[in-house]
């Protein structure tokens, strides 16, 4: 079994649909993935180094990420200093018009990190459609099939 967490933060709920669909794609190999779902305000430094692969999911606030999922990588980074060196992540972000600010922050993060981005960060702008959902959930499963056929 390859483990898979999931972070993610939401306020008005529209990330968090992103974060359920995301789930339900990787669950679909779920004879082959464990998967962790955590609130950003949940998740912690054990589940950051129990995870084999990370899909981040924030809406942008303020052209950054939320300061939930902010908070999470202010309590982990040092305590994770070199031991997530490679780990495959890939973002999601609800936003109202942009999304780039909230991009850029992860990505230049995730950099200090070591993490290894395998999928164009998916921004959904305006209300969560279902095209979103669609989206969200092949990234979700790509990210798992992938931890599965050992590609990352
Ligand atoms: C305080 C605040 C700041 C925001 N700043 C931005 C922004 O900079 N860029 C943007 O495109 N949307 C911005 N938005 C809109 C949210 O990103 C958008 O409504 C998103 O879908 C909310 O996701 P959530 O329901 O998961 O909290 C902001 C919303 C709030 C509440």
């Amino acid at each position: 079994m390859k483990r898979l967490l999931l972070i993610f933060h939401s306020q008005s709920g529209h990330t968090r649909r992103l974060a359920e669909a995301a789930a339900a794609g990787a669950a679909e190999l779920e004879d082959e993935i464990e998967l962790r779902v955590r609130d950003a305000r949940a998740a912690t430094l054990d589940d950051l180094l129990w995870a084999q692969g990370l899909l981040l999911g924030t809406p942008e606030n303020f052209g950054y990420m939320s300061g939930a999922l902010k908070d999470f990588m202010d309590r982990t980074y040092y305590a994770a200093e070199g031991k997530t060196i490679g780990l495959p992540y890939a973002v999601f972000i609800s936003c109202d018009n942009d999304g780039r600010g909230a991009v850029s922050a992860i990505e230049r993060i995730a950099t200090g990190y070591g993490w290894r981005q395998i999928a164009a960060a998916l921004i959904c702008r305006g209300e969560v459609t279902p095209e979103h959902e669609a989206q969200a959930r092949e990234l979700g499963q790509t990210l798992a099939a992938g931890l599965t056929l050992g590609l990352f």
